[in-house]
């Protein structure tokens, strides 16, 4: 019923998000693993299906339900989250990388328990690959709009920029997870969106739902889409 309601500017589009942490395993009790709710992500999927488009969503664990009318895909680790979207990338005509991927796995996973027998530990971490990066080189950028996010704390415009360029995104938006009224468990949120025309935009501070639809807002009046 709400699609019947909304404005269907995102049909034809073929919109892949990704959402939630990753969790790597340490062993059989324990993983590594980030903030994120996942809402900021779900919040996108919801509203580009809304908007007509069909959706992909590629989510880690969230306690969230899959938004209805989108195709979900759970994944548990980065690795298995970089499998899911090279997978699908192709089929998309937007990709946003909402999700909080760690940066590091343990280098081994242990399969038995590790044990406290010990005053002090020494996990060895390796970084996983990252999956924006690897989309910016990869995919066609005169077909597909590639729209990462950035978590910072601080210089967000210069950070948000320097992401930007290294991972080839079209469009970046910072997240400012510094502060408690934004960022990973709340409900609202405030993004600075940049551009690769080089642009900034400051979207106003609103729920992560109306955040979502004024992002779909922004690359829809300013031509971003790219069918
Ligand atoms: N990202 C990714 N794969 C990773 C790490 C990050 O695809 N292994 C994506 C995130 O989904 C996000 C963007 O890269 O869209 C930026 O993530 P962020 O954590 O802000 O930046 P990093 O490049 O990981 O750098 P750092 O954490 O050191 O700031
Ligand atoms: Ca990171």
């Amino acid at each position: 019923l709400l699609r019947a309601l909304a404005v269907q500017d995102l049909a034809g589009q073929v919109v892949l998000v990704t959402a939630g942490p990753t969790r790597e395993p340490i062993d059989p009790a324990r993983f590594l693993s980030n903030r994120s709710s996942g809402k900021m992500g779900y919040a996108l999927a919801r509203t580009a299906f809304r908007r007509g488009a069909r959706v992909i969503l590629v989510s880690g664990p969230t306690t969230l339900d899959g938004p209805p009318g989108v195709q979900r895909i759970d994944v548990t680790t980065a690795q298995q989250m970089y499998d899911a979207v090279m997978a699908h990338y192709r089929e998309a005509t937007v990709i946003i990388k909402a999700a909080a991927v760690a940066d590091f796995r343990s280098r081994e996973e242990s399969t038995e328990k590790i044990k406290k027998d010990q005053a002090s530990l020494v996990l060895h971490l390796q970084q996983n690959p990252d999956i924006l990066k690897e989309l910016g080189a990869r995919c066609d950028h005169d077909r597909q709009l590639l729209v990462g996010f950035a978590a910072e704390s601080a210089r967000f415009a210069e950070e948000g920029r320097k992401k930007l360029h290294n991972k080839q995104c079209d469009l970046i938006a910072v997240n400012d997870i510094g502060s408690e009224r934004t960022g990973f468990a709340s409900d609202a949120n405030r993004l600075l969106v940049l551009d690769n025309r080089g642009y900034m935009a400051e979207l106003p501070y609103v729920s992560k739902e109306r955040c979502a639809d004024l992002l779909w807002d922004h690359i829809v009046a300013n031509n971003f889409l790219r069918s």
